[in-house]
């Protein structure tokens, strides 16, 4: 049986797993976060104390780890040779590290494979940086879903405003610019749109509008 694979990529704070995940739920497909699996990887490294710059550290500790993926009640959670680190892996020390690990080609190749057998065992939406270029090149459905830099601030702004987290909106704006600037500048498997992904500016898009867009282009291409 061949199933179907949707790929979405995009910038961080583009709104891409809230976005990925609801559409997800909606069509019955496996939601896969691969922003987790390399957050799981910097969450490993950060625990070792071995610095965010250390290359060479950071190749070291792939043997002796392994990062599975399961759900629960049609959410992923992430393991960490067999511990649930879920939760752990969502501040921005991780996000930190997870970003410094990504660049790493040992660290891409050692989550390639997973990343391709989850499309082989079911219909799925995945969502990441370079799905649509790399991991899945020849995906039926491909969206690059993005927004421009002060939106994503603003909304990331908010986020941490309601959770009492004190920031300003010059910093919050700051970080988004330096996470694109890494995440696009990279030597490897950069951010970019494919070629022959559909592209979609969420800007001026409500939740709802982003979820029902998405939900068009993937049912206009299946
Ligand atoms: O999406 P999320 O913010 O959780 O991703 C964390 C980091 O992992 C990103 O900043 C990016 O550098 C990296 N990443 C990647 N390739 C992917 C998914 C995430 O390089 N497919």
């Amino acid at each position: 049986m061949k199933y179907v694979s949707v790929a979405i990529d995009g910038p961080s704070g583009a709104g891409k797993s809230t976005v990925a995940r609801a559409a997800a739920a909606q069509l019955g497909y496996v939601y896969v976060d691969t922003g987790a699996m390399y957050r799981t990887i910097g969450l490993a490294v950060c625990r070792r104390g071995i610095p965010g710059e250390d290359t060479e550290g950071i190749r070291s500790v792939l043997p002796d780890i392994r990062v599975g993926i399961t759900y629960e009640n049609g959410a992923q959670h992430v393991l960490l040779n067999g511990e649930d680190v879920s939760s752990e892996i969502r501040t921005p020390e991780i996000a930190y590290y997870a970003s410094r690990v990504s660049a790493v080609p040992e660290v891409r190749e050692f989550l390639l494979n997973t990343q391709r057998d989850m499309a082989k065992n079911g219909n799925i939406l995945m969502d990441g940086r370079d799905i649509g270029t790399v991991i899945l090149p020849d995906a039926p459905v491909k969206i690059f879903l993005t927004a421009s830099a002060e939106s994503r601030a603003e909304r990331r702004y908010k986020e941490l405003a309601e959770k009492g987290q004190q920031v300003t909106m010059e910093s919050v704006l700051h970080d988004i610019n330096e996470r694109d600037r890494q995440d696009m500048n990279r030597a490897i498997a950069p951010l970019r749109q494919a070629e022959d992904a559909v592209l979609l500016d969420t800007s001026a898009l409500t939740l709802e509008e982003s979820i029902a867009s998405v939900l068009r282009i993937i049912r206009e291409k299946t």
